[in-house]
């Protein structure tokens, strides 16, 4: 990776900083609800107003498709982030235009303002040369931070950068560098410990990490298509119908000499919202029931193999941790995880819902580096080039 980083941009005093951050953030009744995004922001903030810049920060949150919808305001995460900051952030209520342009040149020196919403415009998404135009008028130099972004090619991401001297925040610096230690001279063992609702949905992340992993261990409701592909009655189990990318993926493996760790036991109830029928058993005796952990035999047959390995990826839970009789397999492999971290290997935590379990479950702290990245991370584990990033090297 070729690209100029904040620290490379010399003396930003009283010059007009235009920086993406990703600030899609939940919102709870008009408020912000998880924060994370926002603190990962910070570092690149603070160092902007430390150095006198003119800090105009661009985002989009949600998917408001072009049009002006206020459920989709940024107007909330002015505040949040004035509070996080302890100074005052300006808030404009659109992100190109003579108001949006007039407000960049009217900061003082260390100064923010936060403009609305990107993708209030249809233009953003369609990554419009024009609309990039009218981004940059707000800006002397453009700095990308949102790496949460990274994999669209839109006019804040990625058009944009080709109308001012373009650098990585340190936010995205981070993250690449954090994810490069997965792609270029990993330590081994290295171990993805991978989950979520469906094969079909992470066939590149294997097929990538097929080439460079030395096993796999495998929860979550993609266990369960594994294990029907390998002719093992799921019950009614979460599985994809179609059984051969997972069929595919278990061939390519053997060719490969990597091992897929699949559940020996599992946590089934009758159904969905049939907590209390929760029980552990054998893969032999799921009959009907659903199921919605890996079990406690197989939760420390996993942290065995993560507890040796040198470098690990967590990309996803092990079951429904969102339900206190499903969590104990994403905790114990979280905790494997942590310790093996302790020990000296470098664990990344990154894609879809992996996480938010880090969060929720307490393990996150103790990871090497919790990625900010859904889609971004899971791309950047399919081995592709994301657009954000290849806008910089330009
Ligand atoms: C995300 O949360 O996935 C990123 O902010 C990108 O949002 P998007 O998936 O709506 O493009
Ligand atoms: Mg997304």
């Amino acid at each position: 990776m070729h690209f100029k980083t904040l620290r490379d941009a010399g003396d930003v005093r009283g010059k007009r900083v235009l920086l993406r951050e990703d600030l899609n953030v939940p919102l709870k009744d008009g408020a912000v609800g998880d924060e994370t995004r926002i603190i990962a922001a910070l570092e690149t903030l603070r160092w902007l107003g430390a150095h006198g810049a003119k800090t105009v920060i661009l985002s989009h949150l949600g998917r408001p498709d072009g049009k002006v919808d206020p459920k989709y305001s940024l107007r909330p995460v002015a505040a949040r982030l004035a509070e996080r900051l302890a100074t005052p952030v300006g808030f404009v209520d659109d992100c190109i235009g003579p108001a949006a342009v007039a407000a960049s040149r009217a900061l003082a020196d260390g100064a923010f303002v936060l403009f609305e919403n990107v993708r209030f415009h249809p233009e953003e998404e369609a990554d419009d040369d024009g609309f990039a135009a009218k981004l940059a008028e707000s800006g002397d130099l453009y700095v990308n931070d949102a790496f949460g972004t990274a994999h669209r090619a839109h006019a804040s991401t990625a058009g944009v950068a080709a109308h001012l001297p373009a650098y990585a925040g340190f936010l995205m610096e981070a993250e690449l560098a954090a994810l490069a230690r997965l792609t270029e001279n990993p330590v081994h063992p290295f171990v993805c410990a991978i989950g979520g609702a469906k094969v079909a949905d992470k066939v590149g992340v294997f097929e990538h990490l097929l080439d460079r992993v030395d096993a796999f261990v495998i929860g979550g409701g993609m266990a369960n298509t594994f294990l029907a592909a390998q002719g093992i009655a799921v019950g009614t189990s979460l599985r994809d119908k179609d059984l051969a990318p997972a069929t595919s993926i278990l061939h390519h493996a053997v060719e490969r000499g990597v091992t897929l760790h699949l559940p020996a036991d599992v946590v089934v109830a009758d159904a969905f919202d049939a907590d209390a029928s929760a029980r552990v058993v054998l893969l032999n005796g799921v009959g009907n029931a659903m199921i919605l952990d890996i079990g406690p035999d197989t939760a420390r047959a996993y942290a065995n193999v993560l507890l040796g390995a040198k470098t690990i990826v967590f990309n996803g839970p092990m079951g429904v941790y969102e339900k206190k009789p499903y969590q104990a397999g994403t905790r114990t492999v979280g905790e494997a995880i942590a310790a093996a971290t302790r020990a000296g290997a470098v664990s990344v935590v990154g894609g879809g819902d992996a996480a938010a379990a880090a969060h929720e479950l307490g393990f996150a702290d103790a990871m090497t580096h919790v990625s900010t990245g859904g889609g971004a991370t899971l791309e950047f584990l399919e081995g592709k080039t994301l657009p954000g990033v290849a806008a910089l090297e330009r």
